[in-house]
């Protein structure tokens, strides 16, 4: 993968059928389609994808949700496709994210992570975010408890 082949833009009506295999793909199904329609209509949530062009088709090879609360983004949604990991793409989609925030006049970023989710964890606390505090037993499905993570935007 050649990172000039990527786009970055966001998520529309005719992405809802792909970012549910997404979805399903790299969480076992979090949102449904209907709530990716209700996200998409927000206009307090904001919700980019990076696609790939393969052999002229256009493939969306990862997600990236916030909703702006008040001064906050809360980051909803991280993720890259699991062929395509490990090649930067989860810090560009992070570093979009946040610019996007910070154009909306936000002031801070926060989300939770599991504790056990290492890479997730390395990408966040290299972009500055810290450990605010912890959700006991935040996952039902595992039982393991979620860190707070935050971090200053301006
Ligand atoms: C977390 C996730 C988005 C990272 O995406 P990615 O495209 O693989 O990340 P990048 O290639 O941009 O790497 C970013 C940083 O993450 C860390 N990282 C990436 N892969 C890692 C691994 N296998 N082990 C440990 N740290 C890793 C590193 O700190 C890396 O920075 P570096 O390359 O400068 O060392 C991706 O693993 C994913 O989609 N996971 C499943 C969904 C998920 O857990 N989302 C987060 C929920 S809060």
């Amino acid at each position: 993968m050649t990172l000039e082949k990527i786009k970055l833009k966001p998520l529309t009506e005719e992405h809802l059928t792909e970012i549910i295999e997404l979805d399903q793909l790299c969480f076992g199904g979090l949102w449904s389609l209907e709530g990716y329609k209700r996200e998409i209509e927000s206009p307090n949530s904001t919700l980019s994808i990076i696609t790939i062009n393969i052999n002229n088709k256009e493939k969306i090879i990862a997600l990236g949700c916030f909703w702006a609360i008040v001064e906050e983004a809360h980051l909803t949604i991280l993720a890259v496709h699991p062929d395509f990991q490990k090649q930067g793409l989860g810090k560009i989609l992070l570093n979009h994210l946040l610019e996007e925030a910070i154009k909306k006049g936000l002031e801070r970023a926060t989300l939770e992570v599991s504790e056990h989710n290492q890479t997730a964890l390395n990408l966040y606390q290299k972009f500055g975010f810290t450990v605010a505090g912890k959700r006991k037993k935040y996952y039902q499905a595992t039982g393991a408890d979620a860190l707070i993570l935050w971090k200053k935007l301006i």
